[in-house]
C-alpha cells in the first residue's frame, strides 16, 4: 500500500468533512475513515468527489495509507469515543505516532490521554477547533497543546487551514503542554457564553425597557459594530433582527427563551471556584442558562410575582448609548476575569503560555473573533507581566470613560424590573477589585467569633493568626487554619 496520505481524520461529522476538505484545499493529502463505513463512501461520492481524498474503510487500511510518523485526528464526541477511538488505532500504531483529538474534550482527559500515550512512545495533542462548520471549512481558530514533541509535525498543516489576522499571522500556534490547548479553548467557549449573555441583556433592556421594534435593534446592533464593539457575535445579532418568520413576525420572538448548553462554560466555572479566581460574568451567564430552562416555573411566577409598576422615561437614544457602553464595560470585566482564569491555571497546572499569543488566536476564525482581542493581545505583548488586563492603560481610560453610562444602566434595569446578572455582576466585580477596603475584615470576626477560625490584622504581618474570645465564654482554642 503506497504510504501517501499526510494525516488521517476519524469522524465525518460536518465538523470533521470540512476540516478535511479545508486541508484538501491547502495540498494536504488526507484519508477519511469513520465508524459507520457508509458514511465514508457517502463522502467520497458527495462532498469530497473530486479531490485528493482516500477513504478508508477499516483502521488497519488508514494506517497503512499514512506517512511515517503518522498523525491521525480524531473528530469525535468528547468523553469516552474518544478513548474508545484511541484504543482502536493504537494497536496499529509505532513509536512517534501523533494522535490528535479535535473535540470539545475537557483538559483533565486531555492531561490524562497525553500521559497514557506518552507512556506508550507516542504523541498527543488536544487541540481546540473553534469556529463552527463555517470555521471548519474556510480557516478557524486552533488552540493545540499535548506532546511538545508533536508541534513540529503538525505545525505546517494546523497553521496552513487556519485562520489568518489581517496582517495574516495564523490563528494557530502552540499553546503549551498536555491539557493546555483544551483549557484554552474551554476559556473561549466560556468567553462566548458571557460575551452572548451581555449581548442578550442589551437586547433585553431595549426590547422590554425601551420597547424598541426589531428593525431599529437591527440597526443599532449594526452601528455598534461600527465601534470597539465590532466582532463576529455582535454582527449575527443584528442579522437574527432582521430575520422574520413566514407571517413576517420576528422569528427571534418565536424561538423558546429556553437555553441549551453542553457543558463548557459550567466546565469553566467549576475550574475557576477550583482555583479561588472569581469568574462571575461567565458563571452568572451559565446560571442565565439554567434559569432560563425553567420555563414553565417562570411562566407561573410570572403571573404572581409582580415586578415593578414603571415605565421608561428618558432620551432613548441617550440610553441606547448607555446601554453600548455598559456593554464594551462588561465584555472588558468578562475578558479580564477569564484571563484571570487562564493564568491561575498555568501556575496550577504548570503550563508556560503566552497571553498575547492566545488573544490572537482568537482575533479570526472563532465564534469570540473580535477586533478587541487585538488590543488584548496588544496589552500582554507590551507587558507580559500584566498581572491584570483592567491595569492596562487602554483598557483603564476606556472603563473610566464607560462608568457613568454602566451605572445608570444598571440603575435603571433594576428599576424597571428588567434582569441583568452579567452586566450588573461585571459593575459589582468592577467595584470590588477596586475597592481597597472589602468588608472581609467582618466576615473573618463572623468566622472567629463561631468558629474559632481565626483572621490576620492590620497591624501585623501576614500569615501570624490569631483568635479573639469574643463572648467570654468561647476559650482560648483556635481551629486549624486551613483551605479545602
Ligand atoms: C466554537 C463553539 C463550539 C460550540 C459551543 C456551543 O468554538 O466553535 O464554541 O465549540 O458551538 O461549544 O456550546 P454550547 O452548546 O454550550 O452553547
Amino acid at each position: 500500500m503506497e504510504q501517501k496520505a499526510d494525516i488521517a481524520v476519524i469522524g465525518l461529522a460536518v465538523m470533521g468533512q470540512n476540516l478535511i476538505l479545508n486541508m484538501n484545499d491547502h495540498g494536504f493529502t488526507v484519508v477519511a475513515h469513520n465508524r459507520t463505513v457508509a458514511k465514508v463512501d457517502d463522502f467520497l461520492a458527495g462532498p469530497a468527489k473530486g479531490t485528493n481524498i482516500i477513504g478508508a474503510k477499516s483502521i488497519e487500511e488508514m494506517m497503512g495509507l499514512l506517512k511515517r510518523p503518522r498523525r491521525i485526528m480524531f473528530m469525535v464526541k468528547a468523553g469516552n469515543p474518544v478513548d474508545a477511538a484511541i484504543e482502536q488505532v493504537l494497536p496499529f500504531c509505532e513509536p512517534g505516532d501523533c494522535i490528535i483529538d479535535g473535540g470539545n474534550s475537557h483538559f483533565t482527559d486531555t492531561i490524562r490521554r497525553t500521559r497514557y500515550l506518552e507512556e506508550k512512545g507516542l504523541l498527543f495533542i488536544g487541540t481546540g477547533v473553534s469556529g463552527g462548520e463555517e470555521g471548519a471549512r474556510h480557516g478557524p481558530s486552533m488552540m493545540p497543546g499535548g506532546s511538545v514533541k508533536a508541534w513540529p509535525l503538525v505545525k505546517d498543516l494546523f497553521t496552513a487551514i487556519a485562520a489568518k489576522t489581517p496582517d495574516g499571522i495564523s490563528c494557530c500556534d502552540w499553546v503549551g503542554a498536555d491539557g493546555a490547548g483544551h483549557y484554552v479553548k474551554m476559556a473561549h467557549n466560556a468567553i462566548e457564553y458571557g460575551d452572548m449573555q451581555i449581548i442578550c441583556e442589551a437586547y433585553q433592556l431595549m426590547r422590554q425597557g425601551l420597547g424598541l421594534s426589531h428593525a431599529v435593534m437591527h440597526d443599532i446592533f449594526k452601528q455598534w459594530n461600527r465601534t470597539e464593539l465590532d466582532s463576529y457575535l455582535i454582527e449575527i445579532t443584528a442579522d437574527i433582527m432582521a430575520v422574520n418568520d413566514e407571517d413576517g413576525a420576528p422569528l427571534v420572538e418565536k424561538i423558546l427563551d429556553a437555553a441549551g448548553q453542553k457543558g463548557t462554560g459550567k466546565w469553566f466555572s467549576i475550574n475557576s471556584l477550583d482555583l479561588g479566581i472569581p469568574v462571575t460574568l461567565i458563571a452568572e451567564a451559565v446560571y442565565a442558562r439554567s434559569l432560563s430552562a425553567l420555563k414553565d416555573e417562570r411562566v407561573a411566577a410570572s403571573r404572581m410575582l409582580a415586578g415593578p409598576a414603571v415605565s421608561f422615561e428618558g432620551d432613548i437614544e441617550e440610553f441606547v448609548e448607555d446601554i453600548r457602553k455598559a456593554l464594551l464595560a462588561s465584555k472588558i470585566i468578562s475578558y479580564t476575569q477569564g484571563f484571570m482564569c487562564i493564568r491561575e491555571a498555568a501556575g496550577e497546572y504548570g503550563w508556560d503560555l503566552d497571553y498575547g499569543s492566545i488573544a490572537l488566536l482568537w482575533r479570526e476564525g472563532c465564534i469570540i473573533r473580535s477586533v478587541f482581542l487585538e488590543k488584548i493581545s496588544a496589552a500582554y505583548r507590551s507587558n507580559p507581566q500584566l498581572v491584570n488586563l483592567l491595569l492596562d492603560d487602554y483598557f483603564t481610560s476606556i472603563i473610566i470613560s464607560c462608568q457613568e453610562s454602566w451605572r445608570r444602566v444598571i440603575a435603571k434595569a433594576v428599576e424597571l424590573g428588567v434582569p441583568v446578572p452579567a452586566l450588573s455582576s461585571a459593575l459589582a466585580f468592577y467595584d470590588g477589585y477596586r475597592c481597597e477596603k472589602l468588608p472581609a475584615n467582618l466576615l473573618q470576626a463572623q468566622r472567629d467569633y463561631f468558629g474559632a477560625h481565626t483572621y490576620e490584622r492590620t497591624d501585623r504581618p501576614r500569615k501570624e493568626f490569631f483568635h479573639t474570645n469574643w463572648t467570654g465564654r468561647g476559650g482560648d482554642v483556635a481551629s486549624g487554619t486551613y483551605e479545602v
